[in-house]
Formats: structure tokens, sequence, C-alpha cells
């Protein structure tokens, strides 16, 4: 955790480890071997968690992201300010391609994305530089009301 500090102190870098940690532990990952936390701040100053979830039909099983934004859609609200994901693997994690988009849906271009290894921030990314030149609920307007 040694190199929180080096992040700005509103983006909450270690409280968002520290729960993306916490959550972790609980990650139901009997196939993958591989777990992983998600935390979420939203503009409130609301931090909400969520660890992957698989399942014996492989597909059906959710991403850490998945289960942070279903927290923070539960508890009433819709935006992301902030996202952390923690993961063990020797490469850097970034969410992947899915969970990009269901990430977007809650962010804007500068919304921040920090990946993380056990011991601390290994890349910190926008949503603009995960998913450039994304579609999203702005698309929509005048064809839904
Ligand atoms: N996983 C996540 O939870 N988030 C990601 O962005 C990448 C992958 C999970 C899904 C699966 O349970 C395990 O990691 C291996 O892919």
């Amino acid at each position: 955790m040694s190199n929180m500090a080096e992040y700005p102190v509103e983006h909450r870098v270690s409280e968002l480890f520290a729960a993306a940690k916490a959550v972790q532990k609980n990650a139901y990952a009997p196939y993958s071997h591989f777990p992983v936390g998600a935390a979420i701040l939203t503009p409130s100053g609301r931090i909400h968690a969520g660890c992957n979830v698989e399942n014996a039909a492989y597909p059906v099983g959710a991403c850490a992201e998945a289960g942070a934004i279903a927290a923070m859609v539960a508890a009433g609200e819709t935006a992301i300010s902030v996202i952390l994901t923690i993961c063990d693997s020797i490469e850097v994690g970034t969410c992947c391609g899915g969970c990009r988009q269901r990430v977007r849906e809650f962010a804007t271009a500068d919304t921040l994305i920090y990946a993380c290894g056990p011991d601390g921030v290994r890349a910190v990314f926008t949503m603009e530089q995960l998913l450039p030149t994304s579609f999203g609920p702005e698309n929509l307007n005048g064809f839904v009301s």
C-alpha cells in the first residue's frame, strides 16, 4: 500500500483499495481461482464494493465490477467518480471489455479506473482511455423516452 500517497487525496485510493481488498476475500471463484474485488467511489462520497461470483454454468458468472455496480445502484446511486479493482495476477489486471461498457453507463470520459495488484496500484486510466469513442446513454437521446 506504500504507493497510495502518490495519488490525489480526493480519489480516496487507500479507502477504495482497502474496500476492494476486503471484498476480494469473499469472491466466489471456485472455477478460475482468480478472485477479484472492486470498489466504486460516487460523487456523494460513498463507497460500494463487489466481488466476482462464478457459476458452474461458466458464462453465467459475474465480474467484480458488475457486483460493485449492482451494490451502487441498489443503494440509490448512479454515478461513478472512481473505480478501483484488485486481482492477484502478475500482469496489470484491467477491467474486461464487458465491464468497461458496464462502467461506461455510469461514468464520464474523466472517470478514473485504478487497476491494482495485492501490494498497490499498478496502473490508472480514464474511462476515455479504456473505452475510447464509446457508446453510452447520450447516444439514445431522442430515441427513447
Ligand atoms: N473478472 C472480474 O471480476 N473482472 C474483470 O474485469 C476481469 C475478470 C473475473 C471473472 C472471472 O470470475 C475471473 O475473473 C476470471 O476471469
